[in-house]
């Protein structure tokens, strides 16, 4: 076989084979190296050149090629590093005997890639996950949308000045990985925080810093269910919770919620065999009521007797705007529940960042399901929070977010009684939102998809049931919206819910 290059007929003769074609190089096009790598790899995956076939010497092929023979030899090495030749002590370099195993060898006509009309048949997941998409899109930052930390509640200077001083230490961009638990000061500022402030019963050693409640969540679910286990969910519920539930494979129901919180009672009646509860004890989510102690004390009874854990997500319980806070359940029952927090409420979602607190017997396998999935969170934002909370910001932040929320919670409150009488918000007394009842005969995806249209964000709440929500409702966020914002969004809110009365 005749190689040509740059026009030139190289007719030099090797003991095992001629050399390849290998076309023209196009000097001005440059990148010499890139051009005879690609001639070289064309010329293996066609077939021209056969497994086992020997190339020219470096300093053969460079001359007839009139390039570097450091370019030859450059692109030797990085086609050995590919697999595309071999390098023999002895014999030189040949065409690598992989390109003739079977799977290979019956298809020499180069890469083949899918095109546009072959039929691919889809892994059956895709669907499932796909739906979470949409499940889990974020709103955007325009009133009434939950958790945007704007304004005056947004992470002040403060916060700006201790991140960039606590950025520039070596200690908060280490060069190796972290413990997959988290940073061990943060777990014990978070254990200090949730004893003193949410009554739960712990020490460091019971922290997992977890990116956010939502993968708490999901740790919880594939270490605590089994495919096919019984879980219980409220319903209404947190669409990442029964997303995550359905990605479990667990029976999952779907307990009523009524005024005192979770329905018990119908749970136990009709669905006996729970090994995993899911539950939102301060602040139902969405509609805003605490458990009952009485509810609580009933169910923490019966998972002991039943052997089922308890998975307490306490989303939102700094943001309290009145009487005492309920103490968490863990508080109650240490060994059996497992309790969710997170920074997303108070200092930002963006940061990606929660804790779980869990029994003892749980610890390691919690720290080894998170491990799997990424290891640990980024460990620069842990140190930024462990020096913030351990320097008294924390609760100083709180304080003062905690006042701002009030004023627009009131002020939504009183807007929406004055400009849309027919809405009957759900008792409640903290979050970052109100629920709104809407007339029985106004449907609330309809109501979203107005609102997105005239710039407003609200979420329907019969999304969030199993089932059809025995009334409409809207979920309204406060948080990062100022009172004058509030007060004109509650106006495009009535004009938006008359025009979908309308459509009836
Ligand atoms: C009830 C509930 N649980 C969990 C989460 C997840 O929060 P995070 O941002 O900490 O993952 C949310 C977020 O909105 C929530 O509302």
């Amino acid at each position: 076989m005749t190689v040509y290059a740059s026009g030139t007929v190289m007719s030099r003769k090797t003991n095992s084979v001629d050399a390849p074609v290998l076309g023209a190089i196009d000097k001005s096009a440059g990148r010499i190296g890139e051009q005879l790598a690609r001639m070289l790899r064309d010329a293996i995956t066609r077939g021209e050149l056969k497994p086992g076939e020997r190339l020219p010497s470096t300093r053969t092929l460079a001359s007839s090629l009139d390039v570097a023979r450091g370019t030859v030899t450059d692109v030797f090495g990085q086609l050995v590093a590919e697999g595309y030749l071999e390098a023999r002590m002895g014999a030189g370099t040949l065409v690598s005997q992989t390109w003739a195993e079977p799977e290979w060898r019956d298809r020499p006509t180069g890469f083949e890639t899918t095109t546009p009309d072959d039929p691919i048949p889809l892994p059956p997941n895709i669907e499932r996950y796909a739906a979470v998409v949409k499940a889990m899109s974020p709103l955007p930052p325009v009133p009434f949308s939950i958790a945007v930390p704007r304004g005056d509640v947004a992470l002040d200077d403060t916060w700006r000045r201790l991140s960039n001083r606590v950025r520039a230490t070596q200690a908060a961009a280490p060069t190796t990985y972290g413990d997959p638990a988290g940073l061990r000061s943060l777990r014990e500022a978070v254990a200090d925080y949730a004893r003193k402030s949410r009554a739960v019963t712990c020490t460091a050693d019971n922290v997992i810093i977890m990116s956010g409640t939502q993968q708490g969540l999901y740790v919880s679910a594939r270490v605590l269910l089994s495919h096919g286990d019984v879980a219980w969910a409220e319903n209404p519920a947190y669409p990442g919770l029964t997303a995550v539930l359905d990605d479990a494979q667990t029976r999952l129901f779907r307990v009523p919620v009524d005024s005192n919180g979770m329905d018990l009672t119908h749970a136990i009646a009709r669905f006996p065999a729970a090994r995993a509860i899911f539950v939102t004890p301060s602040h139902q989510y969405p509609l805003g009521m605490p458990l009952s102690m009485a509810r609580r004390a009933a169910l923490l009874r019966w998972a002991r007797e039943s052997g089922a854990w308890v998975i307490e997500d306490d989303y939102d319980s700094e943001l309290r705007y009145a009487g005492h806070p309920f103490p968490s359940m863990q508080g109650l029952d240490p060994a059996r529940v497992i309790y969710l927090g997170t920074f997303s409420k108070v200092l930002a979602p963006s940061l990606r960042l929660g804790y779980a607190i869990v029994p003892p017997a749980l610890v390691d396998a919690f720290i080894g399901a998170r491990a799997l999935m990424d290891r640990h969170s980024p460990l620069a934002d842990q140190h930024v929070i462990a020096a913030f909370m351990r320097d008294g910001y924390f609760e100083t932040h709180v304080r003062r977010i905690r006042g701002v929320y009030a004023e627009r919670r009131a002020t939504l409150l009183a807007e929406l009684q004055r400009q849309i009488p027919a809405i009957e918000v759900q008792p409640s007394d903290q979050g970052m939102h109100v629920l709104a009842w809407l007339p029985a005969y106004i449907d609330d995806k309809q109501v979203e998809a107005a609102a997105a249209a005239s710039g407003i964000a609200v979420r329907a709440i019969s999304s969030m049931y199993d089932g059809p929500a025995p009334r409409p409702g809207l979920m309204l966020g406060f948080g990062g919206h100022s009172v004058e914002q509030l007060s004109e969004a509650a106006g495009r809110l009535r004009d938006v819910i008359e025009q979908v009365a309308q459509l009836r």
